[in-house]
Parts: C-alpha cells; structure tokens; sequence
C-alpha cells in the first residue's frame, strides 16, 4: 500500500498571521480525517519555524519550498536542507516549474539538491511537468522522463522511500485549467516505467499530481490507480479547500 500524501506548497503567499490562522486549522481537521493520509505543509521557509510550534505534537509535516545546492559558506540569501532538517522539517521541493522557469533551474542542479536533501536525512519532492509547447509538440512524456531520470540520476535505491515525484503539468499550475484524470493517470503510470527501468522500488514510490486541483476535481484524480495524492498551490491557502482536497485521498 503506498502512501497517499497531500501537499500545501504556499509559495511565496500568506504571512505570521496566515500560519496563526491557517496551520492550527489543518492540525486540527486532520485529526479528525477518516483517511490515512500524509498532510505537509510547505510555507515561506521564514515561517517555517513557527509553523513547526503550531504543528507540534500533530501528524502534520512540514517541507521548504526550495533549498541550495550546498549546505554552508558564503552563499548569501540561500538555505540549505541542513537547515531545513535542523528546525524540524520533513521534506523539500526541488525542480518546481516555478524555479525552473523564473531561476532558471536544470535538471543537473535538481539532481545537486536532491542529493542534498536525502544526505540531510530529509524526504525529497522531486517536480517535473511539460509546457504547454511541449505538451502539443509531443513531447510531454519524454520531457518528465528526462527530468527525472536527470534529477534522480544519483539516487541510491535504498533511499527511495523518501523519494516522491509530483507531476505538474506547467500549462495546469494556477491556470484553473486541471490534465483530465485520465491523462494525468497515463503520465504516472509512464512515470513510474520508467522509474521501474531505472532500477527504483517504483510501485512503492508516491507519485502526486499538481495543477489547479481543487476540492471538485481531487476525489477523481486521487481515484486513478497511479495517483497517490496532490500538491496543492492556491487551493492551500484556504483551510475549507485544503482540508476537502486532503478528505478526497483515498
Ligand atoms: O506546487 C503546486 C503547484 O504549482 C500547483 O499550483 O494548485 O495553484 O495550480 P496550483
């Protein structure tokens, strides 16, 4: 049985007053949850801290949204997943569409910071995902295989229990526009071939699908067979929404 997981990635949204409100409001809908889900919750790593001592004594776990490529030194403005580890946090994002496109992020240093998280014994997020360009090219399956054959390229097998792959379609993500269950089911099932060829556990291996899910459109998606959850943008910012994604995994 894989774990089924839903993820909060805030962004660069929400403030101190936004983890007062919204983290206890999650802790205390998940107690309450009928399912067996895994909730994280991935605020601005400046919130984290608090965050935390909301979430303390809760299920809830906590991610970062990034992390640098190396652990210390003079790299201004950088955290690293050390850090990230050290207040408590269970898991980290890298290769986000987000960082992808504006910070002008390869698969190459995916790979740097997803080596960089498991050594800091934390669980890595891996995001990969198609433009809508390379989706109607055709070439959408070999673009998210390149990126994680890419960004997974290092990995040790044994450590792939804290290995996670959310797919994002980069033409879904805050768009409204949500992949069919269908064809976000296709891309998972091809996902996880292909991490099967690489050599990977890959029928124990959580895989999440991203791109404006909402409590509408969660329970299909988390319905499909190669699904195992979501991470979740703007619908994480509401405690209502959030907490019904989170109901809908099965
Ligand atoms: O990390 C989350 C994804 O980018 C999805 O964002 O739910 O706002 O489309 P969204």
């Amino acid at each position: 049985m894989r774990k089924q997981i839903v993820a909060a990635n805030w962004k660069m949204n929400g403030s101190s007053e936004l983890v007062r409100q919204l983290v206890p409001a999650v802790r205390d809908s998940v107690a309450s949850l009928d399912n067996a889900v895994e909730v994280v919750i991935m605020p601005p790593s400046l919130f984290a801290s608090e965050a935390k001592g909301e979430l303390a004594g809760s299920p809830v776990m906590l991610g970062v949204q990034n992390v640098a490529r190396w652990q210390s030194g003079a790299y201004t403005g950088e955290l690293s997943a050390a850090m990230a580890a050290d207040i408590g946090c269970h898991y980290a994002l890298v290769g986000h569409s987000e960082r992808r496109q504006l910070f002008g992020e390869t698969d190459d240093i995916a790979a740097e910071k997803v080596l960089r998280v498991l050594e800091s014994g934390l669980a890595v997020m891996l995001c990969v995902g198609e433009t809508l360009e390379e989706r109607e090219a055709g070439d959408a399956e070999a673009v998210v295989c390149r990126q994680v054959e890419i960004a997974l390229s290092g990995l040790d097998s044994a450590a792939a229990d804290r290995v996670v792959v959310a797919y994002e379609p980069v033409w879904a993500i805050g768009t409204g526009r949500t992949a069919t269950a269908e064809d976000a089911q296709a891309m998972h099932r091809t996902l996880r071939d292909r991490l099967s060829d690489m050599g990977l556990p890959a029928n124990e291996m959580s895989l999440l699908y991203g791109g404006s899910v909402k409590p509408d459109n969660a329970g299909a998606l988390f319905a499909q067979p190669d699904i195992d959850g979501g991470l979740i943008g703007g619908a994480s910012l509401k405690a209502d929404d959030f907490i019904a994604i989170c109901q809908a995994a099965v």
